[in-house]
């Protein structure tokens, strides 16, 4: 099974909620089926599901064209956008692309905050190198990628006379600055659709064309996707992404506050940041919603774990793992045992890693977390593409039965009127 969820220690907690859990099954499935009739809020923002049953394979494969191209080219490709229009790529890539390695153009991110140091810095260090540049932004107006694109677009000017060239737009099919100014100069562009919200967009050019770049196989990724959505459309009540949904809102309804996605190995930290951006701009609005924390074990074992076994008890927590136990360099045997970790010899990290998830999981239940695991039996295109499919199908259920409009984002614009006002905006 690519994708394996174990309730275990969640089973108790849940057994103590006042909760029918038939009723419960029952609620999920119906939010289930109105995912799958397009019967949800704002069911003209189902586009990321349909393109799933849909394939377009020339739209897979003039992507997979366009990054063969970057990849011979360029040193460095340069992804400038915000939220839903970077996080899913830095997420699959940080999962498929091996750390340390130096095959194909380095991908670098910009317009993902307003830090000015990064931005002078960033392109200092480009300077000298062969760029390309994709601008991503579905509205085209945003205001963190539209300054680094304004930097972007002056520095390659300014160096290469195929500038336009190696300015790839993916926008709105019709309308917007972005849009406007991409055909005026001749700029390729790729299209987000109406239909799918940013972070629901991983699997479109907005995160499949730097995913290719960065040397991924997009086509294994999206199928990978179309497989748990199938999977999903014949699904009863027993399929873990509807578990999931229906665990989850029982203890949101019983008051628990706190989801924590917390993945056991690096390579999924970005999945962690994705998921947090699709649940928290998901769910959170109308006063309710888990907030959702990702954390790194066991790196944040060692910091904010004491809050999570000893804090607050208003934490669920969901384990992330690769069934890899026997995977990484092993302990070897020394005559002196001079750090005591002979104890250890012939293990690999990976068996070591597997102990301290169980003691981990095992630990914050008993000290009142219920907690899940979701594992993945092994990290490769097709496994990622059903655990984005997996928790996109989760959050839209879970978010129908919350009764929010889980495709909205409205509190987002607070800030940016706030801002633009200070900035004198005309
Ligand atoms: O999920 C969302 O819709 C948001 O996070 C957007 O992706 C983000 O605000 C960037 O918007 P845009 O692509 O229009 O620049």
């Amino acid at each position: 099974m690519p994708l394996h969820f174990d309730r275990q220690y969640a089973a108790d907690a849940l057994a103590e909620l006042d909760v029918d859990r038939d009723a419960l099954d029952g609620d999920v499935l119906a939010a289930h089926q109105r995912v799958l009739n397009g019967e949800t809020a704002s069911p003209e923002m189902l586009g990321w599901r349909q393109m799933l049953l849909d394939p377009d394979d020339a739209l897979l494969e003039s992507v997979a064209d366009t990054a063969n191209e970057i990849r011979e080219r360029a040193d460095a490709l340069l992804c400038i956008g915000i939220g839903g229009s970077y996080l899913g790529a830095e997420a699959v890539m940080q999962a498929l692309v091996p750390p340390f390695s130096d095959d194909g153009p380095e991908v670098l991110f910009a317009g993902h905050h307003l830090g000015p140091d990064y931005h002078r810095r960033l392109f200092e260090y480009l300077d000298g190198k062969s760029v390309y540049i994709n601008i991503i932004s579905k509205s085209g107006t945003t205001l963190e990628p539209a300054l680094a694109f304004r930097l972007a677009r002056r520095f390659l000017e300014d160096r290469f006379d195929d500038a336009d060239r190696r300015i790839i737009a993916t926008t709105d099919a019709q309308r917007g600055t972005l849009h406007d100014f991409a055909v005026e100069r001749g700029y390729r562009r790729y299209v987000v659709p109406d239909d799918v919200g940013g972070r629901f967009s991983v699997l479109t050019p907005v995160g499949l064309l730097p995913i290719a770049a960065s040397g991924v196989d997009v086509r294994t990724l999206f199928y990978g996707a179309v497989a748990e959505a199938r999977e999903l459309t014949e699904a009863d009540a027993s399929h873990p992404a509807l578990q999931y949904a229906a665990d989850r809102h029982a203890f949101h309804e019983s008051g628990y506050k706190t989801e924590v996605l917390a993945s056991m190995d690096p390579r999924l930290t970005g999945i962690g940041d994705w998921w947090q951006q699709l649940f928290g701009e998901s769910e959170g609005k109308e006063g309710k919603g888990l907030f959702p924390v990702t954390l790194q074990y066991t790196t944040d074992l060692h910091s904010v774990g004491q809050y999570v076994q000893q804090g607050q008890r208003v934490l669920v927590e969901t384990f992330l793992r690769i069934d890899d136990a026997d995977d990484g360099p092993a302990v070897k045997e020394e005559d002196s045992d001079p750090d005591g970790l002979n104890y250890l010899a012939g293990k690999p990290y990976g068996f070591v890693n597997e102990k301290a998830y169980e003691g981990t999981a095992e630990a914050h239940a008993e000290g009142g977390v219920p907690n899940w695991t979701l594992t993945l039996s092994r990290l490769d295109a097709e496994t990622l593409g059903r655990l984005l499919y997996f928790y996109e199908h989760a959050v839209a259920v879970s978010g129908t039965m919350l009764d929010v409009d889980p495709f909205n984002q409205p509190g987002v614009e607070t800030y940016k009127q706030k801002m633009f006002s200070l900035l004198g905006r005309p």
